[in-house]
């Protein structure tokens, strides 16, 4: 850790030959009027430095050793739980190119706001200073920010998630460009005063999570929780990075990548987008079930892939951006997720879950039988009658990739991994069939935007169902409809396109039930996809796209009779319908740059849904 007063700090005192650095960091010191500044290095020594002084302010409790080796625990602010999408803003010069999905600023006057609300806002505090990559270090693919903060939680956070330290900076050179990334918990300290566990701006009307999309610049003030705040992630990695790759010819997106080896040893790669908290990091981590003998599901990345054309062979080759995994905590236990569960054995921190008696964390779903006594995510005794729930619904576990037993052996290749199918799945109760894969690239482009999901807790505020095209409408840095043709453009540049398929585990019968098992058995779906991307799988033509029969599906290990399965598969007309009148309604906002396309894929679609024969069986009600 390299640490300088601000007062006395010249330029040449940053360990960086980089002078846009150099410069950038003396001009933001004398506007956050920090007591200190640090430059992280990234090593053991200085994360486990850091997580001591937060056990001594509060910030962390250290749980028990014996447990959980080397993790912590931190508890948020109540106000600080979630991304916050009504403070998101994407400031474009002109507002049309933000589109009709983002919040939307004059960018003169957002960044006279942000300079505003940034003057003197870490008086008290350290300001740190975390060069990180986003992918492999030196990666060609890679692209480095440097996100400065006052939290020393994110930076711990930061060195999971991310690749940060010195190595990052020797990657930068003199004159490499980086992506400035600027964040502040919005609580300067006044002098004496004592300083709380979670600092954050309690008001959510004055968090800002702001990008200049044509600067490629962030700015994030007031909030210290997840995506808010740790700024690689959602900020960087998603909304600025899907600017670069439009102007530079690729994809960013909200999907897991995973691998798929069959008993022959033919491997299969694959990425799927679905909406937060909707299965990505369960999906990634499968566990075949214990039929699939000889299959091997393996784990690229859970949550975000850069997607590029390979310059030798044409195709579409995947990188996880990321290092950790920031996942959801409820939910997760050795039955539905074990390997997520041994990547949170040790060297974890814990976010809004609950302290159990002997120094473990607890959340719901755990274990089958809650304890009977811990201490819940707001600090407060709690028993299983007490009525309230012991973890927050965001609550989060942030762990290293490389503790994860399923990890793939390619997954830090420079290179990235060739992608063979794009998965698409929202949560839909009803409507929405198990599987189905689209007739071809627009149709399945067309199908990925008009996905549509329930809410979850991992956005505060958010409506019961929303469409949210490739699960990339909290996170797309740009007009959505330009997106759409971009996306039908990539089709029309690669070599072999993967294809493209919806999915839903979410369907639930008339008792309110999920009607799908989900997780492991989730590989039967994986399983008719693989066959389909080689050749092989058999399926029928249907208004929605091509679907399994119950014979194509394989079933060995489970009863899961055909008459379930109809249920899970069929579509009424009037619902059919009804749906092709949404996408209407939907694409009405972006109707002055909606590709045409969408427009034909539409009418298609309605024209089979009244003149499909009867044999038509699979999607009929
Ligand atoms: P973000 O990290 O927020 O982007 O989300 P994610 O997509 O990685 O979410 P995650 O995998 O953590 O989703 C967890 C939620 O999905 C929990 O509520 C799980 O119970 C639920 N879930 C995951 N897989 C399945 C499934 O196959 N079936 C059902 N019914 N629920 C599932
Ligand atoms: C999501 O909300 O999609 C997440 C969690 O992956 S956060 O990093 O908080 O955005
Ligand atoms: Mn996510």
């Amino acid at each position: 850790m390299t640490a300088t007063m601000t007062a006395a700090a010249p330029v040449n005192a940053a360990p960086t030959r980089n002078a846009k650095l150099a410069a950038w960091v003396h001009d933001m010191a004398a506007v956050c009027k920090p007591d200190r500044v640090v430059w992280t290095d990234g090593s053991q020594a200085e994360y486990d430095a850091l997580c001591e002084s937060m056990v001594q302010s509060g910030t962390f409790i250290r749980l028990n050793p014996a447990k959980r080796p080397n993790s912590y625990l931190a508890r948020s602010h109540p106000s600080d739980v979630a991304r916050v999408e009504e403070r998101t803003y994407v400031c474009s010069a002109v507002k049309h190119d933000a589109g009709p999905t983002n919040n939307w600023a004059p960018p003169a006057e957002m960044r006279a706001k942000m300079r505003s609300l940034f003057d003197g806002c870490m008086r008290g505090r350290t300001m740190y200073i975390i060069p990180f990559s986003m992918g492999p270090i030196g990666s060609p693919i890679a692209k480095i920010g440097v996100q400065i903060t006052d939290s020393p939680y994110v930076v711990v956070n930061m060195r999971i998630m991310t690749r940060i330290g010195t190595r990052v900076l020797e990657a930068l050179g003199d004159t490499a460009p980086f992506i400035p990334c600027m964040h502040s918990v919005g609580a300067p300290l006044a002098p004496g005063q004592k300083d709380v566990a979670w600092p954050c701006e309690p008001d959510i009307a004055k968090k800002y999570i702001v990008h200049f999309p044509d600067t490629y610049e962030i700015w994030s003030y007031g909030s210290g929780y997840g995506g808010n705040a740790l700024l690689g992630k959602k900020c960087l990695a998603l909304r600025i990075a899907s600017v670069m790759a439009r102007d530079e010819g690729w994809l960013a997106e909200h999907m897991l990548i995973m691998g798929l080896q069959a008993p022959d040893g033919e491997k299969t790669y694959i990425a799927a987008a679905f909406p937060s908290a909707c299965g990505k990091t369960n999906l990634a981590m499968l566990v075949p079930p214990e039929s699939y003998k000889g299959w091997k599901v393996t784990t690229v990345g859970d949550d975000i892939a850069w997607i590029k054309k390979n310059p030798t062979d044409g195709k579409l080759y995947a990188i996880n951006p990321e290092a950790g995994f920031f996942g959801v905590a409820p939910g997760t236990n050795a039955k539905t997720n074990p390997n997520a569960m041994a990547s949170i054995a040790k060297d974890s921190i814990f976010t809004n879950v609950g302290l159990t008696d002997d120094g473990d964390v607890w959340w719901e779903g755990m274990t089958p039988t809650p304890p009977a006594h811990l201490i819940d995510w707001k600090g407060e005794s709690w028993t299983p009658d007490c009525g309230r729930p012991a973890a927050h619904g965001n609550a989060r576990f942030t762990a290293p990739a490389h503790q994860c037993p399923c990890i793939d052996a390619q997954w830090e290749n420079p290179a990235g991994v060739p992608i063979a199918a794009f998965v698409f799945g929202g949560r839909m109760s009803k409507d929405m069939p198990l599987v189905f894969q689209a007739f071809n690239w627009s149709h399945g482009v067309y199908l990925a935007s008009t996905m549509g999901s329930e809410a979850t807790a991992a956005a505060i505020g958010q409506a019961a169902m929303r469409r949210d095209p490739m699960a990339m409408l909290p996170f797309c840095g740009y007009n959505m409809a330009d997106y759409f043709t971009h996306w039908l453009n990539i089709g029309r540049r690669v070599a072999n396109p993967p294809r493209i398929f919806r999915v839903n585990w979410f369907r639930k019968n008339a008792d309110g039930k999920f009607i799908w098992p989900g997780f492991g058995d989730n590989m039967r779906v994986l399983k008719w996809i693989v066959d389909r991307v080689h050749g092989r799988g058999f399926a029928v033509e249907s208004p929605l796209g091509w679907m399994p029969r119950y014979e194509d599906i394989d079933w060995k290990g489970i009863d899961f009779p055909a008459a379930t399965f109809h249920d899970l598969m069929s579509v009424g007309r009037e619902a059919g319908a009804a749906e092709a009148r949404s996408h209407e309604e939907l694409f009405d906002r972006f109707l002055d740059r909606l590709p045409k396309e969408f427009i034909f894929e539409r009418e298609l679609f309605r024209s089979r849904l009244w003149r499909s024969p009867d044999r038509w069986e699979l999607a009929q009600e």
